[in-house]
């Protein structure tokens, strides 16, 4: 079983508090999820390959670190996913970016791609897909079957970040792609009826764009 990490700090407990808050405002919602989305990036890299590399100083010649291994993708569930993607870009500025796209449909509760859009070298990269809340898992797991299936990524190369989890979701991508780590800020207490994560924080994408 891959990783599940809770990345705990008080920065992080601290921003979260106030996206919780129903009062904060759109313009700090925002704001302040992409700080949480930079500092998790400092945790969801830890693990990240370095080769030495030959330099000189001013005053010297010495060997450093560099990193090197596969480059990386950020991949955004949208629409929420989008606002991460800031805060994350923060920290591994030449990483590439693809969307995914996704609605549930009325009848069948299945999620269904509307769109897709990838670097031509996905299969090659590490990816950090992410949505805010992984709720259900549903929209996790058809973003992780796009993925695998369609463009040949492979599980191992992916992390999933979201910032705040139910056990229910984090069960499900377990259950189907038990190779994928997952990073989340907060693990929460449950899903409500409607499929919203307890306490939680709201919908997310109506959060982040102000929309409702
Ligand atoms: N999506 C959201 O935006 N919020 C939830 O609580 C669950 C799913």
């Amino acid at each position: 079983m891959a990783k599940f990490t809770v990345v705990e700090h008080p920065l992080i407990k601290h921003k979260l508090t106030i996206i919780r808050d129903k009062n904060t405002s759109t313009k700090d919602f925002r704001e302040v999820t992409n700080e949480i989305a930079m500092l998790m990036a400092y945790e969801i890299t830890r693990d990240l390959p370095l080769e030495d590399v030959e330099i000189e100083t001013p005053l010297t010649k010495t060997t450093q670190k560099q990193l090197t291994g596969k480059k990386l993708a950020i991949v955004p569930i949208l629409r929420a996913g989008l606002g991460m993607v800031d805060g994350i870009l923060n920290l591994v500025p030449s990483a590439r970016v693809g969307h995914i796209g996704l609605y549930r449909d009325h009848d069948t509760l299945e999620a269904v791609e509307y769109f897709a859009k990838f670097p031509t070298d996905i299969h090659e990269r590490k990816l950090f897909v992410v949505d805010p809340m992984l709720a259900t898992g549903s929209s996790a797991n058809a973003a992780l079957d796009i993925l695998t299936n369609k463009y040949n990524c492979k599980p191992e190369n992916i992390l999933f970040v979201s910032l705040v989890a139910a056990p229910e979701g984090v069960q499900a991508v377990q259950a189907r792609y038990p190779e994928v780590d997952i990073f989340t800020a907060a693990l929460d207490e449950r899903l409500d009826e409607n499929g919203y994560i307890l306490p939680g924080l709201g919908d997310a994408g109506d959060r982040i764009f102000g929309t409702k």
